[in-house]
């Protein structure tokens, strides 16, 4: 064996026997309120898959070291796991455990935010994805039939989530891996944590960024994270971040630590009074995704909250004007944008001059972009202070193609009433 080896191999050791010390004496004199309670033969258990784990995986056991949870003695087996009659279970070294930790899990300590998660429209994106609720326009036909069912893996299904399959303990490799937000685990829970608070980490901090939303919202069609990092708020947290305290708990998480709001503190942090949630849709009054926006079911009540955040930095004047002007460009987009071009899209069906399939006509994808690109860039630029986004990402684009579906529209009916007169 050579030197480096040998010296490689006694710092593991050394590292070890203090990792052991340092998690014994927190068991032994810890007065940690947080700290979970364990039998001697659980602590041996965590013992072994830690120990183990340092040779096979150190990123795991370094990350996990730093957590919250390792200073609170939650340990490997409080989250892995498993029942043997549980499908997604199998035998490791001696031990039953699970891969997938799901929200189920995590429930058993964190009953609230899964609870709060359950009722936000992230924990429903895998069945508008396949279209197994409603239809819109179509976006799942583009999908998994135009472009190919390899595309949906690699797309849209890191996004929203898989419907995760296993047979004897092991994943399908189509559905697995994945951490899409609505992603349906083999226990039937909904969602994975770790889309916001990355394993093994679990970090706060992560999730606070306006980066850990962007991985999904960003692009063509929902560039949330591109209007906020041209909008002030984004500039500010741009300028600054490093002075930033990101660590706070919740609880006590207030304009002291941060000077301009990121994506989580206008969405789901307790500022203002405000409780902290996480239904990333309890605070919004309008749908704007959809290809025409409709308010949101008791929206007035939501909008409240909204507010409640913006005045812990705003004037009541400065919140409802900017608020007045956001309303004024949805309705415009909705009466004068959508509603006319939809109606004369509707009569190119009815005539039967476009055939029932989606996407197999040009026009299709053209008014597909119309309202889910230039349209929600436009809206959701007005929502966020991104005045780039909302003028020539948004309703300059509009403009441009409202009259160039006019013209797609005028052509089809000609070529078609010529065919009839024939
Ligand atoms: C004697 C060594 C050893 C012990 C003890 C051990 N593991 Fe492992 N574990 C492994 C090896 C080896 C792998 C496979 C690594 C790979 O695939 O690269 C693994 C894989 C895993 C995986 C991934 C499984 C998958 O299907 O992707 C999980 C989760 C896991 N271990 C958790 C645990 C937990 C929890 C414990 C304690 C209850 C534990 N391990 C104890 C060696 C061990
Ligand atoms: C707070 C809960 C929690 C704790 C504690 C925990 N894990 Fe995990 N672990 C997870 C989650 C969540 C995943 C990702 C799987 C998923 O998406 O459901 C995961 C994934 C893994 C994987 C597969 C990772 C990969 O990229 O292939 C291994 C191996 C693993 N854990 C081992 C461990 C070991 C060893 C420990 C103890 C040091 C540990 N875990 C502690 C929640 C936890
Ligand atoms: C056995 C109980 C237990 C389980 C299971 C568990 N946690 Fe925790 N979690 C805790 C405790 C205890 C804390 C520390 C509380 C504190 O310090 O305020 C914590 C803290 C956290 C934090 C805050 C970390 C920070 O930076 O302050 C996050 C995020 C978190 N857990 C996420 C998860 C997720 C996601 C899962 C499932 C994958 C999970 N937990 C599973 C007990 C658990
Ligand atoms: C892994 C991808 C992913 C990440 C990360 C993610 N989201 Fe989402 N989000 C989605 C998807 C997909 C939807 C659409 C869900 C649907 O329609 O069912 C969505 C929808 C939303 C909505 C609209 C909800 C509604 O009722 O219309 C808000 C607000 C939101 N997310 C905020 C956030 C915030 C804030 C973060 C970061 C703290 C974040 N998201 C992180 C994928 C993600
Ligand atoms: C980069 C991540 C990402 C990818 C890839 C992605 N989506 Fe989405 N999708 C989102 C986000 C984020 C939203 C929420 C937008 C919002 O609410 O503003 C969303 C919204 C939707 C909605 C609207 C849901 C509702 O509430 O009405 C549908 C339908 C949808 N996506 C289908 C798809 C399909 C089909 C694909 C693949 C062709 C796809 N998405 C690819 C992130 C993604
Ligand atoms: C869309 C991103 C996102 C997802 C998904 C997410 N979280 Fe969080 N989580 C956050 C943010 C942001 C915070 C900090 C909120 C704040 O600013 O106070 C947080 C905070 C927490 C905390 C600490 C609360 C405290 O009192 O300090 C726990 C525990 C937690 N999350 C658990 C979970 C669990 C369990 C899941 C899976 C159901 C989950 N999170 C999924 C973004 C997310
Ligand atoms: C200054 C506060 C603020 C910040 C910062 C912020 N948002 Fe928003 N967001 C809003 C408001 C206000 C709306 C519109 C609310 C309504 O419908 O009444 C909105 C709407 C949304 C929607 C809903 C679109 C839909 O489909 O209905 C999503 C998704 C979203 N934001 C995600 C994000 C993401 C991701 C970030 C960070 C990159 C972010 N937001 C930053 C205030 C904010
Ligand atoms: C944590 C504090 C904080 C919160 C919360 C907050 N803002 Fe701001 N906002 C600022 C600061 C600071 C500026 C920069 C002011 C300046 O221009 O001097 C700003 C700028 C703005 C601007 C001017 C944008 C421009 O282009 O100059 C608007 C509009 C605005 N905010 C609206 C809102 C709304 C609406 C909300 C709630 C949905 C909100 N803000 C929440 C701190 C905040």
């Amino acid at each position: 064996m050579n030197t480096e080896v040998k010296s490689q191999k006694i710092k593991v050791k050394i590292f070890l026997f203090c990792l052991l010390f340092s998690v014994l004496c927190h068991l032994a004199f810890s007065n940690n309120v947080f700290a979970i309670k364990k039998t001697r033969e659980e602590i041996d258990t965590a013992k072994r898959c830690v120990l183990c784990h340092t040779q096979i995986s150190p990123g795991i056991i370094n990350d996990w070291e730093r957590s919250n949870h390792a200073k609170a003695l939650v340990t490997c087996i409080d989250c892995h796991q498993a029942d043997i009659t549980d499908t997604d279970a199998k035998k490791h070294e001696g031990m039953i455990i699970s891969a997938i930790v799901s929200p189920k899990d995590c429930s058993r300590c964190h009953p609230k935010q899964v609870m709060e998660f359950n009722e936000s429209l992230h924990s429903k994106a895998v069945s508008f994805v396949q279209n197994l609720e409603g239809d819109r326009a179509g976006d799942d036909t583009l999908a998994y039939k135009i472009e190919g069912k390899a595309a949906a893996v690699m797309g849209c299904e890191k996004c929203h989530g898989t419907i995760v399959k296993v047979k004897n303990g092991i994943f399908d490799k189509d559905t697995w891996p994945n951490t899409g937000i609505g992603r349906v685990n083999p226990d039937g829970s909904k969602g994975a944590c770790t889309t916001c608070h990355t394993r093994h980490l679990f970090s706060i901090a992560e999730a606070r960024t306006p980066e850990a939303c962007g991985t999904c919202h960003m692009g063509p069609d929902h560039p949330q994270y591109e209007i906020y990092m041209e909008s002030k708020h984004g500039v500010i947290y741009s300028s600054e971040k490093q002075k930033w305290n990101m660590d706070v708990a919740s609880s006590s998480w207030d304009t002291r630590y941060f000077r301009a709001p990121t994506c989580a503190i206008c969405h789901m942090s307790g500022i203002g009074g405000l409780e902290p949630t996480h239904n990333v849709s309890d605070r919004l009054s309008w749908e704007l995704e959809w290809p025409m926006s409709e308010r949101t079911n008791d929206w007035k009540g939501k909008r409240e909250k909204m507010q409640m955040a913006c005045l812990s930095c705003h004037s009541k004047n400065w919140v409802e004007g900017y608020y007045q002007q956001f309303d004024n460009a949805i309705t415009l987009y909705n009466e004068e944008y959508y509603k006319p071009i939809k109606k004369e899209m509707d009569e190119l069906y009815k005539l039967g001059y476009l055939t029932k399939d989606k996407f197999d006509e040009e026009i299709e994808f053209k008014f597909f972009e119309y309202w889910h690109h230039e349209g929600r860039r436009a809206r959701m630029g007005a929502s966020m202070m991104g005045p780039d986004y909302t003028q020539w990402h948004g309703f300059y684009k509009l403009a441009r193609n409202r009259l160039e579906l006019k013209r797609m529209i005028k052509e089809i009916r000609e070529r078609k009433e010529a065919k009839r007169e024939e």
